[in-house]
């Protein structure tokens, strides 16, 4: 072995990566630059997680002053003033009654800290029955054993099936291509995959149940976007049972969907939402998971003295990561970026949909800025068509990301007509040469 081969990649297919290794060594803007010195247009905005674009100067300015004023602190009974301040500015961010925020270092500790939350909020009521964790076929909550167990992606399970939580169950995915091909936004059809989870709630008993998990679009099983009134019909079965709903917004927050959270767009206000990515921009690792008023105060019970919740991070709240959250929040909001990522998206819809009819494309579909092209798979070789349209592009310098064969958009918050319309003549182009 090279020693240069030391890095295992995640999510990648390693032999094959060190054959014909793309490395980046810098980063500005829009751009990222190889090793090679090549420049390359990020259709990604990193990894859904940089939508104000790279080395944002004052995200950097806020890091480098940080560090060199509190580079760490002790997280356990003490606080520091980075993580209050930003606690305060995301509640008051977030939809009305959910008040409190609990950090943590990466979209799958969000997942796995807000399952946990509800399985204690609802033990702290006295409902300690409620154990029961659904969430959705082809959702993606990460990569730790509770949104692993809830996450509904079959490769992501199917190594440790034999160790994923009891008492999970899934609901339906919201796709059908039959009813929903080249749909613009929401589809139309579908909010009755919804009462799955009446199914489930009579299948179960509801009392059973602590709580749903979804992303309001699902994002890396290929954007499936949630059919018009489904999301608000979740809402209402699970106050019928008394059953928290919880949103992933890890990727939908925080401007992705032209709006902070997916939850305003929506009209549809969850009991916890979870976050990371655009939290910090991506430039330092940092997560969240907003809980309602009402769940944190069935937790403060016992003696003033006792540890209410038994789960936390020596990362949680760090400082550096916290002031990188702070400056990330000011550009939002001095640059209007949500605003400007919705006007966006009817730019993004025509660019993304002209696609339609192009070789081996069965569907295209978008919402907000986060968008997918579906190919036809390969026989026999699924999931070789799209990664080879992904190398055509790195080659042609362009970043997209495959899934399988469901190609991904994810561009920045403040693209440009000209970047969003050379990403997809890029793809058109590599389409036109793949087999
Ligand atoms: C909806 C959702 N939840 C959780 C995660 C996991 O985040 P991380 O990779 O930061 O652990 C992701 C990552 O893409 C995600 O899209």
């Amino acid at each position: 072995m090279n020693n240069e081969q030391a890095y295992w990649l995640p999510f990648t297919a390693n032999r094959a990566f060190w054959k014909t290794p793309r490395v980046i060594t810098g980063a500005r803007g829009h751009y990222y630059t190889t090793d090679d010195g090549r420049q390359l247009l990020d259709g990604f905005s990193g990894l859904w997680s940089s939508g104000l674009g790279h080395c944002h100067p004052r995200i950097v300015e806020a890091v480098r002053e940080q560090v060199g004023t509190l580079d760490y602190g002790m997280a356990f009974q003490v606080a520091n003033d980075r993580a209050v301040a930003l606690a305060s500015e995301v509640a008051a961010l977030a939809p009305a009654g959910l008040e409190r925020v609990f950090f943590t270092n990466s979209g799958s500790e969000s997942a796995d800290t807000a399952l946990k939350i509800a399985l204690a909020y609802h033990r702290a009521r006295g409902e300690g029955q409620r154990t029961r964790l659904i969430g959705r076929e082809r959702g993606y909550h990460g990569v730790n054993f509770g949104g692993m167990s809830v996450g509904g992606i079959p490769g992501n399970r199917k190594v440790f099936s034999a160790t994923l939580l009891p008492g999970t169950d899934h609901l339906r995915h919201t796709y059908s291509r039959a009813d929903m091909a080249y749909s613009r936004g929401q589809p139309a059809w579908g909010a009755e995959l919804a009462d799955d989870l009446e199914r489930l709630a009579a299948l179960h008993d509801a009392s059973n149940i602590a709580a749903v998990i979804v992303e309001p679009v699902a994002g890396s099983t290929g954007i499936l976007v949630p059919p018009v009134g489904y999301l608000q019909r979740l809402r209402e079965i699970c106050d019928r049972y008394g059953i928290l709903l919880i949103f992933d917004e890890v990727i939908t927050a925080f401007g992705r969907v032209g709006a902070p959270f997916a939850a305003e767009r929506f009209g549809v206000t969850p009991d916890l939402i979870t976050t990371a990515k655009g939290l910090t921009n991506g430039v330092i690792p940092m997560g969240a998971v907003i809980v309602s008023e009402k769940i944190y105060q069935a937790l403060m019970q016992g003696p003033d003295n006792a540890v209410e919740l038994f789960h936390g991070y020596t990362y949680s709240g760090h400082p550096v990561a916290a002031a990188a959250g702070l400056a990330t929040l000011q550009v939002y909001r001095e640059e209007d970026i949500f605003a400007r990522a919705r006007a966006l998206e009817p730019v993004f819809e025509e660019a993304i949909h002209a696609l339609k009819g192009a070789p081996h494309v069965i569907d295209v579909r978008n919402f907000g800025l986060m968008g997918g092209i579906e190919l036809e798979p390969c026989p026999g070789a699924p999931g070789a068509r799209g990664l080879e349209v992904f190398l055509k592009c790195f080659e042609a310098g362009v970043v997209i990301r495959n899934g399988g064969d469901i190609l991904q958009f994810s561009p920045f918050l403040d693209s440009t007509p000209d970047e969003l319309a050379r990403i997809f003549d890029t793809v058109r182009e590599a389409l036109g040469k793949v087999a």
